[in-house]
């Protein structure tokens, strides 16, 4: 597979802006409830928050944007929350496609899907398969998706299609693992964005995260716009990404 690409293998190439934007989109919950509405409030603006995000990401050029939509532990929740989160996402896979196909956006769904409904497991294929040809931007929506889920799901594929890994374990590579993890077909995020104002990954894509710029936000989630987005954008370009070299190593290899 010739898009697997590791930053502790290989250095990425320098871009102002990020080809890849990993967003956990948190704080739905707390701006209904500073409102006086209930929590499902907050995620049906969520759902508005993204359609912008999605335009504004697309707009600006970046390749590729990933939103965690639901956690492998977001079961956790009350029954009645987790079923309108459902019943959101079967709704804005009904009425959003039309737009990411006018856009040129291809849609793709992370995460162990068998566990949700066949009517939601349909939409979701059918979304993946209308939009698979287009190359502006593609849009990934990770889904009942763990970190240690996808990497334990990687090896585990690795095992099965070459049995004779376990025999010797030291051909276990990177890539190994990076080949079959849910998201191989991108490049790692660039600029991870939390909202909410938590400082924690909570089981997000753990792998691929190994040097990618963190950014944490107060704004709530459906309050997210394009110039909370561009903030995000340029507190990265301000960055200097060293993947273990020094400063004077950079400044270097920029001038020469
Ligand atoms: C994120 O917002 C949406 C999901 C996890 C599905 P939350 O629902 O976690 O909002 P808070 O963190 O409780 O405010
Ligand atoms: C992370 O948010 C998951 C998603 C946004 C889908 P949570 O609200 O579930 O995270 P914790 O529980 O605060 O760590
Ligand atoms: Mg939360």
């Amino acid at each position: 597979m010739p898009t697997f690409s590791s930053s502790t293998v290989v250095i990425p190439e320098y871009s102002a802006v990020p080809r890849h934007v990993a967003i956990i989109m948190d704080g739905n919950g707390r701006w209904a409830t500073a409102r006086h509405l209930p929590r499902v409030a907050g995620h049906a603006r969520g759902v508005d928050a993204v359609r912008a995000t999605v335009e504004a990401c697309a707009r600006r050029g970046i390749e590729f944007l990933t939103l965690f939509a639901f956690s492998s532990e977001n079961w956790r929740r009350p029954a009645d929350e987790v079923s309108v989160l459902m019943r959101l996402f079967i709704s804005a896979l009904e009425r959003e496609v039309v737009q990411l196909q006018k856009n040129g956006i291809r849609l793709r769904v992370i995460g162990e899907l068998t566990a949700f409904e066949p009517r939601l497991r349909e939409l979701i294929a059918q979304a993946e398969l209308r939009t698979a040809a287009n190359q502006r931007m593609t849009l990934t929506v990770a889904a009942n998706y763990g970190g240690r889920w996808d990497i334990l799901q990687a090896l585990q594929t690795a095992l099965r299609e070459q049995p004779e890994l376990a025999a010797h374990p030291e051909r276990i590579g990177e890539e190994t693992i990076g080949h079959h993890l849910a998201m191989a077909y991108a490049p790692e995020p660039d600029l991870f964005i939390r909202t909410g104002g938590e400082k924690r990954i909570s089981n997000f894509l753990l792998w691929q995260l190994a040097y990618t710029e963190l950014y944490f936000t107060d704004v709530y989630w459906p309050d997210f716009d394009a110039a909370a987005l561009d903030r995000a954008i340029e507190s990265f370009a301000a960055r200097e990404r060293r993947f273990g070299r020094t400063s004077a190593q950079i400044a270097a290899a920029a001038s020469g």
